[in-house]
């Protein structure tokens, strides 16, 4: 199969500190492939690298045949890599409507983005806009938020609408930075039947990061896992669970 995201050798520094050291990892196109690891894992810093908001060096990143390790993140974005973030990083004075439109600044003209809340001029841009928008939230069952405000979400719905703003724009490639953190067992049942139609339907490649391990374990085609930024173990899920490496990392935590 051939690969959508390649990481080889990627590294980050934080003036010594060494977050990200050496990881290789590699994702089909149409996989789900878990990253898990304990907190200060370099998890996160991971995603970062992939996403463009810190240098890599050494190491190298390839995303859908182009070598993308020196692009800026819009460029990235522009690719199909979308993120979203470990805290939920919603605009609070924004409906949900316009939270999701946010997704799609990098692919609508600036003096759009400026004027774009009264719908007004109504161009084909807009026009498009505000489909795609509706989409992503029939998909997600948002359509009854579309005018609430993020404060009037529960919990997890603030956390579909951000996976919906990473939706927006048809990502060949999602990241998922704990999306089940804090949810209760019927909503991360809700996130892992989600990761599943969006391959189905979609065709999403998704890398998930999670502590939830009994989500990771059972949606991910393979999992790789850190631990203080090295890559310890990667494998199939139950390989993964069983290899002695990871059991020793994991002892003493409670991951859900
Ligand atoms: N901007 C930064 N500057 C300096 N050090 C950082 C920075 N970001 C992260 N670190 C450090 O890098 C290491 C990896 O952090 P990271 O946030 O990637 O871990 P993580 O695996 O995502 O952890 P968690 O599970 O708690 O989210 C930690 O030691 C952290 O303190
Ligand atoms: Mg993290």
């Amino acid at each position: 199969m051939t690969a959508l995201l390649t990481a080889e050798g990627v590294t980050v520094n934080f003036g010594g500190l060494v977050a990200v050291n050496a990881v290789t990892l590699s994702v089909p196109a149409g996989a789900i492939h878990g990253v898990i690891g304990p907190n200060g894992a370099g998890k996160t810093t991971f995603f970062n690298a992939i996403a463009g908001l810190v240098a890599v060096a050494p190491g190298r990143i390839a995303f859908d045949g182009t070598d993308i390790t020196g692009l800026p993140p819009y460029q990235r974005a522009r690719l199909g890599i979308r993120r979203t973030f470990q805290a939920v990083q919603l605009i609070p004075q924004f409906t949900v409507l316009e939270n999701v439109l946010v997704g799609l600044h990098h692919d609508i003209k600036e003096n759009y983005l400026t004027s774009l809340f009264g719908w007004s001029g109504r161009s084909a841009a807009e026009e498009e806009a505000q489909e795609r928008t509706l989409e992503v939230l029939r998909f997600l069952g948002l359509t009854d938020a579309l005018f609430k405000r993020p404060r009037e979400l529960s919990f997890a719905e603030q956390r579909f609408v951000e996976i919906a703003r990473a939706l927006v724009a048809r990502p060949k490639l999602l990241l998922l930075d704990e999306p089940a953190a804090g949810l209760s067992p019927q909503e991360v049942a809700a996130i892992n039947a989600l990761l599943r139609r969006l391959r189905t339907e979609w065709g999403t490649t998704i890398v998930l990061v999670e502590h939830v391990l009994s989500l990771v374990l059972d949606v991910s085609d393979r999992v790789s896992v850190l631990d203080n930024g090295k890559l310890i173990a990667e494998g199939a899920p139950r390989e993964v669970e069983a290899d002695p490496r990871v059991r020793a990392v994991y002892i003493g935590e409670d991951h859900a």
